[in-house]
């Protein structure tokens, strides 16, 4: 059955365009001409999912998406892109808290609203299609060869990539116990429950779990750092690696963003991640770090496979280029992400990040690519409906 996508705008020629870009697709369509009436239509008969624009007549977009969020209940989601001619971040960010689940700044191409319509259909596709299809409970851990690399950023925004854009669920644990920025990078208090509330429980199961996940705004789960450093001290590796463990049973990727020290707790996590990715800029200190790490997880028999680098900042000059740097690590670079300061700061400012905000910038563009790779190494599915995403246990 085609899905039913309504649109409600209130300008004829733009209702016109989507109306005939939709129907050749093959998708049954609805029009509403102002937001009183796009709800009314949304409330006789919740279609597939909505495109909604901002400056609406009668009631605005944003009012439209959390009068629909306040009323759909817990069971039921409609998908809604929210059409805005504002390109400023903190308005997007408005309509996203609003309810709204992606947004795209007009004029857009129509194959740019074809594929941002399929992964959102596909990530809020029926729950019945999705029963019985397990998380695929993949770990992957990065760490940084060195301070300031550009570990967390690249975490959070992967983990934002294959949640929004690859349709997986994904839970972001921000493994720097004493000093976690996840907080700063995501705009969170000090008040939001984190991992102390876990190990200090008398028993972690999937209920606690999801009382203590933290729902991005991007749908990400996160599972903050203490609150302090002091508090970190009662993160233990057992007590760790039982969360990821559970973590593990819930969602299709768990990630985990460590800081340098190779002690107990982060080799703990070494040990139970499917793959470790060393972040690494282009430089002398960072590539004898590598060396020494890469000698260390030799050392400990990991598998070499276990390990990949990750070249952030790759086109920045440091006067090293990649040749010169798979050349002194005897090893190739697995994956390249592009320096870009502007997007990288104004998100880090701005709490929102890059990958929610401006995932068509090169920065964006460069991650989403590294998620793409990442997803497509996740093992063979036993069944073809293990091939649909999980809906988000959060
Ligand atoms: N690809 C990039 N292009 C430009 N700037 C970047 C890029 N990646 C990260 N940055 C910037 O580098 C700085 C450090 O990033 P981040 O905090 O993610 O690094 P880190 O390795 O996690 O640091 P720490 O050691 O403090 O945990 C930030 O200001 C971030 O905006
Ligand atoms: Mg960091």
């Amino acid at each position: 059955m085609a899905a039913r996508i309504l649109v409600v705008d209130d300008d004829p020629n733009v209702q016109r365009l989507l109306t005939y870009t939709l129907k050749q697709e093959g998708y049954e369509v609805i029009v509403a001409g102002d937001g009183a009436d796009g709800y009314k239509r949304w409330a006789a008969e919740p279609p597939s999912l909505m495109l909604l624009d901002v400056m609406l007549p009668k009631m605005d977009g944003y009012q439209v998406a959390a009068k629909i969020r306040a009323e759909e209940g817990k069971t039921a989601h409609v998908p809604i892109i929210m059409l805005t001619a504002e390109s400023d971040i903190e308005q997007k960010v408005r309509g996203l808290r609003a309810g709204a689940d992606d947004y795209l700044i007009k004029p857009f191409h129509s194959a740019e609203l074809l594929a941002r319509i399929k992964s959102l259909l596909a990530r809020f596709a029926p729950r019945e299609l999705l029963m019985g299809r397990p998380p695929m409970g993949r770990v992957v851990s990065f760490y940084g060869a060195k301070g300031g690399v550009g570990t967390t950023t690249i975490a959070i925004n992967t983990a934002i990539a294959l949640h929004r854009e690859l349709g997986r669920s994904v839970a972001l644990v921000d493994g720097n116990l004493q000093f976690g920025d996840h907080r700063v990078f995501l705009d969170l208090g000090l008040d939001r429950k984190s991992v102390v509330d876990l190990v200090t429980a008398p028993s972690v199961d999937a209920e606690l779990i999801k009382q203590v996940i933290v729902r991005h705004d991007s749908g990400v789960g996160l599972l903050l750092a203490p609150p302090s450093p002091e508090t970190a001290e009662l993160v233990s590796a057992e007590g760790l690696s039982g969360i990821m463990g559970q973590l593990r049973s819930m969602y299709d990727y768990v990630l985990i963003d460590i800081d340098k020290r190779l002690d107990e707790i982060n080799l703990q996590v070494f040990d139970m991640a499917e793959i470790v990715f060393v972040v690494m800029t282009a430089d002398l200190s960072c590539l004898k770090n590598v060396r020494l790490l890469l000698d260390t997880m030799r050392t400990l028999n990991y598998e070499s496979a276990k390990v990949q680098l990750v070249l952030n900042r790759s086109n920045a000059y440091t006067g090293i280029n990649v040749k010169n740097a798979e050349g002194a690590l005897k090893r190739k670079i697995d994956h390249q992400i592009v320096n870009e300061y502007r997007s990288s700061i104004s998100a880090l400012n701005s709490g929102a990040p890059f990958m929610f905000t401006k995932a068509d910038s090169l920065l964006g563009r460069a991650v989403l690519e590294f998620a793409r790779a990442i997803d497509k190494t996740a093992p063979a599915p036993q069944g073809a409906a293990q091939l649909a995403p999980a809906t988000s246990p959060t």
